[in-house]
């Protein structure tokens, strides 16, 4: 077996992990469901899954996968006695290579809006940006190869291992995307009318929700914390027994909780500003920030085009810190356990992710027929893996470390080895044990039209 990789330092833990989280599920998937789910409404309720049910759930990813120091597959089998737990692994795996496919398409839309940001971009009319991205995405050849190239680039990345590749880029642009950021939230609340937006996502409206808002406001905290992949677990195979979970997990819901808050600060103000509507659905980013930065850097062009080319140059980085992760899930487990070299077993999941994008972005692509009830792909992969494959993982991962593997392991991770966090343990236990599992079953079984 090949030897396993570290994480070189404890900030190296954070940044790398909440690189996982952080991505395009805050910047591009939180302000479209937000916008699609009544806004601010959507908004608590996604911060009280996230508090609930997010923050127990990673925890029990960082215990299973520290405790075990291996692949998610055989994380889950080492701790469960021959009991057949390890399909828990199984089931994040191939949930993971199917995000993988289906978020490369959006990141190489951002890629194509990297370039044309570079090369300038006509904008300054609503309906021209609009209209750009429909002819894009509609396209069935570049979104395409844009969104393979992105898996290719990921895979050099995942190849160089754990700490050449991950841990560097994301200590040095991490912290850069936060401070654009904001300079790009504080230009788009100043835009007219602006003020509509904001309270779109503060002033919670709840008589809007409608019966499916629950399982989006789920699907998408569990999504956006890169949660039921088993991607949180092979991550933490590779924390140092030093690592505090419980504070590491807390930092990190805290970033990508603040960095999606962020996003729809930058959206909704511009949004309303501009004429597009909030449920635009997937497109929403893409037509609203061209706008954003014509209009909002008007008088000052050179400095509209720095930041639109930053920007985009850092969500295309937060992309791939995230597919990174993704990746490294199906490459860690092939590696350990059919011995492959980690090159080889790097090539397996580029093939299958590729393949998925392919159809994926075919199915917006002018391939109609590319559907799967009466869903194009693309949206079929999306809702399959947030709404259902990510809480299931999440819940079983719960049951396992609440019920199933011994508490006083669960203690000894948890509170490492008994030095901190004890306090915190019995409402640790309570929420995955009780609190974690039962909700999601509630929102399951209302889903469902049972409750
Ligand atoms: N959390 C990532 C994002 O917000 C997406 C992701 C999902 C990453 C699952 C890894 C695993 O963009």
């Amino acid at each position: 077996m090949t030897e396993r990789g570290n994480f070189g330092s404890k900030i190296g833990v954070i940044l790398a992990t909440a690189g996982s989280a952080v991505g395009l599920g805050n910047v591009w998937r939180f302000p479209y469901m937000a916008g699609e789910n009544g806004g601010a409404a959507f908004i608590v309720i996604y911060l009280v899954c996230i508090l609930m049910l997010g923050l127990p759930g990673m925890l029990s990813e960082f215990i299973i996968g520290r405790h075990a120091q291996a692949n998610a597959a055989r994380a889950y089998d080492k701790l469960s006695k021959g009991r057949p737990w390890k399909f828990v692994g199984y089931l994040g795996i191939l949930t993971s290579i199917i995000i993988l496919g289906f978020y490369s398409v959006v990141a190489g839309w951002c890629l194509q809006y990297l370039y044309v940001a570079l090369t300038g971009m006509a904008s300054g009319n609503v309906d021209a940006v609009r209209e750009y991205f429909t002819d894009f995405s509609g396209d069935a050849m570049k979104p395409a190869i844009l969104g393979v190239l992105f898996i290719l680039i990921t895979q050099f990345v995942v190849a160089r291992g754990v700490r050449g590749g991950i841990e560097r880029a994301s200590k040095l642009l991490m912290p850069v995307l936060f401070v654009l950021l904001i300079i790009i939230v504080v230009a788009s609340c100043m835009l007219p009318g602006a003020l509509e937006g904001i309270r779109f996502l503060f002033y919670p409206d709840f008589s809007k929700l409608s019966s499916d808002v629950l399982l989006e406001a789920l699907g998408q905290s569990f999504f956006s914390l890169s949660l039921g992949t088993a991607c949180l677990c092979t991550y933490a195979s590779y924390f140092s027994k030093d690592t505090n979970l419980l504070k590491s997990a807390f930092q990190i819901v805290t970033i990508d909780t603040m960095i999606a808050v962020l996003a729809g600060l930058m959206i909704f103000p511009a949004a309303f500003s501009v004429g597009v509507n909030p449920d635009s659905g997937p497109s929403l980013i893409f037509i609203t920030l061209p706008n954003v930065f014509s209009q909002a850097f008007a008088s000052m062009p050179v400095v509209g085009y720095v930041i639109s080319v930053m920007f985009y140059a850092l969500l295309v980085f937060a992309a791939m810190t995230s597919t990174i992760s993704m990746h490294e899930i199906g490459t860690a487990f092939f590696t350990e356990e059919f011995t492959l070299r980690r090159r080889y077993s790097a090539w397996v999941v580029t093939v299958a992710a590729g393949a998925i994008c392919v159809l994926c972005s075919l199915s917006v692509g002018g391939r109609s027929w590319l559907q799967i009830t009466g869903v194009a792909l693309m949206d079929f992969c999306d809702k399959i893996t947030a709404n259902i494959m990510m809480p299931i993982g999440a819940m079983l991962t719960c049951l396992f470390v609440g019920w199933y593997i011994p508490k006083r392991t669960v203690y000894a991770e948890f509170t490492n080895r008994g030095m901190t966090n004890q306090r915190w343990f019995m409402i640790y236990l309570f929420a995955v044990r009780y609190i974690c599992p039962i909700c999601i079953l509630i929102i399951f079984l209302h889903q469902m039209g049972v409750v």
